[in-house]
């Protein structure tokens, strides 16, 4: 079976375009790098030992949409990641956010649903679910989603609605999986996150801290009413997540469901704190960081309920934080490396 993903070159793209081909799947991928690099490609490719299609192509752009699902006219299904993420540069630039996130998922169903194409995953975020009650924890799909607190947390709100609306009104069926924090990097430590600038996520942060690029990592907030006063999130590693939507794709074949929503976390939350006192043991560094103020918009907690994913999809994260710390920290290494290797 041929799956398209959009996106493919992205931090959660390249790693499940790396899932797709060892469950056998042939791949279809396309992105524009904005926020990943060419070399992405030979390095899926060195992991796989398998080839795949690739275009650049940007998912505003219809007609070159058009190109590719009528190059290959099998595509059966479409994995859509290729979309901006910053909470921060989406209240700066809230037109970009929206034509490029609400605007290219409007496109890519258009395109789709001409060359009879049906099936859709989409990337979604717990960021629907807004700041939770702690009763409410571990959340579960059922949770009311509320309003957005940034344009860019409004735009995955906006695409799971025109998604429901499209999914009732035709053949068109849509999986909706709703990350929690991806983190980590492939063992191969050759593909992982390539953060555009100064990350605003906690792990690149802390990564390129221990390494020497930032100087110092702030913590945002040591008074929240958690047990060590910072933020709990649900970290999950990549690869967990790139097989998540493996499940999802075979999931078209098992079910008859027009629309579902699926949760893709661990079930277990970490405290901001705890997460960086498991990069310094399992990095052997100790971490240069400050405690700051709150960051503006920050939920106080959140962590996944996956009974649903577990029972429905059949996919539970595997991974330790750990782990997860482990090859971010590795990938890190490997990026300093290839930078000493440009220099000499
Ligand atoms: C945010 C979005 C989420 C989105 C994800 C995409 C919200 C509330 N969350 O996740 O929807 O899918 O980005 O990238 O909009 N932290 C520090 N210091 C730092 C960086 C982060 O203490 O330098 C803390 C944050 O305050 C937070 C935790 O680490 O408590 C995780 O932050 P981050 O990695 O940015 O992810 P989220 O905000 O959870």
């Amino acid at each position: 079976m041929k799956v398209l993903v959009t996106g493919g070159t992205g931090f959660i793209g390249s790693h499940t375009v790396v899932e797709l081909q060892k469950a056998g799947f042939e791949v279809v991928a396309m992105d524009n790098f904005e926020n990943s690099a060419p070399s992405v490609i030979e390095n899926i490719k060195t992991i796989t030992g398998k080839n795949f299609h690739f275009y650049e192509a940007d998912i505003r752009n219809k007609a070159a949409l058009d190109k590719i699902f009528t190059d290959h006219s099998d595509i059966e299904a479409v994995i859509h990641f290729a979309a901006y993420k910053s909470v921060n540069e989406s209240v700066e630039k809230p037109l970009a956010y929206y034509e490029n996130n609400v605007g290219g998922t409007v496109n890519l169903v258009e395109v789709m649903q001409k060359h009879g194409v049906k099936n859709l995953v989409f990337s979604s975020s717990c960021t629907v679910y807004g700041d939770v009650s702690v009763d409410a924890l571990p959340i579960t799909e059922d949770s009311p989603v509320v309003k957005a607190n940034s344009p860019y947390g409004n735009t995955k709100k906006i695409c799971e609605e025109l998604l429901y609306d499209t999914a009732k009104a035709s053949t068109t069926r849509i999986v909706a999986l709703r990350y929690f924090n991806p983190i980590g990097a492939h063992d191969s430590a050759l593909i992982g996150e390539l953060p555009n600038g100064v990350p605003n996520n906690l792990i690149p942060f802390v990564t390129q801290t221990a390494i020497g690029i930032r100087e110092k990592l702030t913590v945002f907030g040591n008074d929240y009413p958690t047990r060590d006063g910072s933020c709990i999130r649900d970290f999950i590693h990549v690869v967990d997540l790139a097989k998540a939507h493996v499940k999802a794709i075979e999931y078209f074949d098992k079910s008859a469901d027009s629309y579902s929503v699926f949760n893709i976390g661990t079930g277990t939350g970490n405290t901001v704190l705890e997460a960086i006192h498991a990069f310094e043991k399992v990095s052997s560094t100790k971490l240069n960081y400050q405690i700051g103020d709150r960051r503006p918009g920050d939920v106080v907690q959140i962590y996944a309920s996956c009974d649903k994913a577990i029972n429905v999809l059949g996919w539970q994260a595997e991974r330790t934080l750990e782990n997860s710390l482990e090859t971010a920290w590795k990938w890190e290494l490997h990026l300093k490396q290839l930078r000493e290797q440009a220099v000499n």
